[in-house]
């Protein structure tokens, strides 16, 4: 017994020890506790956790578990680090969980390098390439648009949670582009993959996953990580069967989506012996779409919705404004953004203040290095504070509350701000953002155009912290729509 207690007590104080010994040549930040870091604090709240970190100053660290973690909160030293030195800040760490549940690279959490390197380039130039059939990527959202109107109208007047059609229309969008096709908002199996999707965001993030990374070993026993893994394998079926269909055809002149274009790269390296274009990469990067392309986006729009219907007058300027560009009938294109400013810097504002991804996704130094006179080993984990700068008190006009003048000049007109972040920057900068940019002005436009939005009779304010991990979600709330046709 005592050899015990003397032996916890000894672990116990070699911790301590190597606590500060660590902390005396690391950049300030919050005291960590022994062996667990700075975790209690970092799930208790996450946001105000976050929100915390500028206080020590531009370049901070917590204790993630065992891992030091720098976290960036300026913007000159997020351009210091990801954009004049890219390649060294551009790795992404080796996740235990993700590496359980999938073993393919793609593109998101794939390590700085080739492989990486070709499946982004690839993903980008067909993303920018692809019509869809006859139509521009612009013409297929404003047509989305529509079917969502349609689907809201099937509940007007009456409360709904409107998590579902969103998520659809919008997962329609990236669908299209890498399948060549839509999904019917009452399809069976595809409303199944979008449950499991939401299930693997709300994990991603979570105590849970954090504790998966700490201890692997938990790999063996049962828990809500093994409903992950089979979620991953039910998505991979998915989409093996919808390649097996493309497959049969597949016009190598005329390729339509991503998924023939793919499978043509495939033929074409096919005797190259160092490839990264095969069936795993494959799964992987459709996968990595899907999943980046449809959750952030369709987060954004619910927030959207959620500040519309807080800021009742925000909503009718947006409105008003539409109709006089517009016309009740004709479609929002990009275009438009010029003679709809306050339209355009709304969307802007709710994407500044919805900040969907508070702590963009985690780097990892590829190299050892220094930054601001700290040296920092291969292998240190690095979190760009995107909160910090979208809510810098010196670069808004109103950081803290939610307000279209942060981007309108005295004239009404929109005006741009180099702290709007929320796609992050350098080699690893969101490669959807342009499709995002896209989805969010015209779905918005679209929505207020022949909609209003408001609170049904006697719903509780809502929390606007949400739900935090990878992606900051709202709490499940209800809406009232109402076709403007019928209440003009
Ligand atoms: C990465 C934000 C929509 C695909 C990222 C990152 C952020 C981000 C912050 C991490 C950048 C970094 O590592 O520093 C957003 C937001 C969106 C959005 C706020 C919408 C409102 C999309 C869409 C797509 C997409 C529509 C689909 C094509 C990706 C991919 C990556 C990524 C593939 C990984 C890039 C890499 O590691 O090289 N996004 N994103 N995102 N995003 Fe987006």
């Amino acid at each position: 017994g005592l050899a015990l207690l003397g032996g916890l007590i000894s672990l116990f104080l070699l911790e301590i020890f190597r606590l500060n010994s660590i902390r005396s040549s690391c950049p300030p930040g919050p005291k960590p506790l022994p062996f667990v870091g700075n975790l209690p604090d970092f799930f208790r709240d996450r946001m105000a956790f976050v929100k915390l970190m500028p206080k020590y100053g531009e370049m901070c660290s917590i204790h993630l578990g065992k891992k030091q973690t720098i976290v960036l909160n300026s913007m000159q030293i997020l351009k210091e680090a990801f954009v004049q030195n890219g390649a060294i800040f551009s790795g992404r760490p080796s996740v235990p969980l993700l590496h359980w549940i999938h073993r393919g690279k793609g593109i998101v959490m794939a390590s700085y390098g080739h492989s990486w390197r070709q499946q982004r380039r690839f993903a980008l130039h067909t993303l920018r390439d692809f019509g869809l059939g006859k139509k521009t990527v612009e013409e297929r959202v404003a047509e989305e648009a529509h079917y969502l109107i349609k689907e809201m109208l099937k509940q007007e007047g009456k409360a709904f949670y409107p998590i579902h059609p969103i998520m659809n229309a919008v997962s329609n969008i990236i669908c299209s582009i890498i399948f060549g096709d839509r999904f019917e908002y009452d399809d069976k199996r595809f409303a199944k993959l979008l449950e499991i999707l939401n299930e693997n965001v709300r994990f991603a993030g979570s105590t849970m996953e954090q504790i998966f990374n700490l201890l692997p070993i938990i790999k063996y026993f049962p828990g809500p990580h093994q409903k992950i893994r089979h979620h991953f394998e039910a998505l991979k079926q998915f989409i093996l069967e919808i390649v097996e269909e493309h497959k049969k055809t597949l016009d190598p002149d005329n390729p339509c989506d991503f998924t023939d274009a793919y499978l043509i790269q495939m033929t074409k390296e096919e005797s190259k012996e160092n490839t990264t274009f095969h069936l795993e990469n494959m799964i992987k990067s459709v996968f990595d779409l899907f999943f980046a392309g449809t959750e952030t986006t369709a987060t954004t729009l619910r927030w959207g919705l959620i500040y519309m219907m807080d800021h009742p007058d925000v909503q009718e300027r947006c409105h008003e404004e539409i109709i006089r560009v517009l016309g009740w009938d004709r479609s929002p294109c990009m275009e438009d953004r010029a003679s709809l400013p306050y339209t355009y810097a709304t969307v802007h504002e709710i994407q500044r203040y919805a900040n969907v991804v508070p702590l963009s996704v985690v780097h990892e130094t590829t190299e050892p290095t220094q930054l601001q006179g700290y040296h920092l080993p291969k292998g240190t984990m690095i979190l760009p504070n995107l909160t910090a700068i979208l809510a810098d008190k010196e670069h808004w006009k109103y950081p803290d509350t939610f307000n279209p003048e942060n981007f309108l000049d005295e004239k009404g007109q929109f005006c741009k701000n180099d702290f709007f972040l929320p796609f992050s920057l350098g080699p690893r900068v969101c490669l959807g953002e342009n499709l995002a940019r896209t989805e969010l002005f015209i779905f918005f436009t679209s929505l207020l155009q022949r909609l209003k939005f408001s609170w049904p009779p006697g719903a509780p304010p809502a929390n606007m912290d949400g739900l935090v991990g990878t992606v900051r979600s709202p709490f499940p709330f209800n809406t009232v729509c109402r076709s403007r046709e019928t209440t003009h």
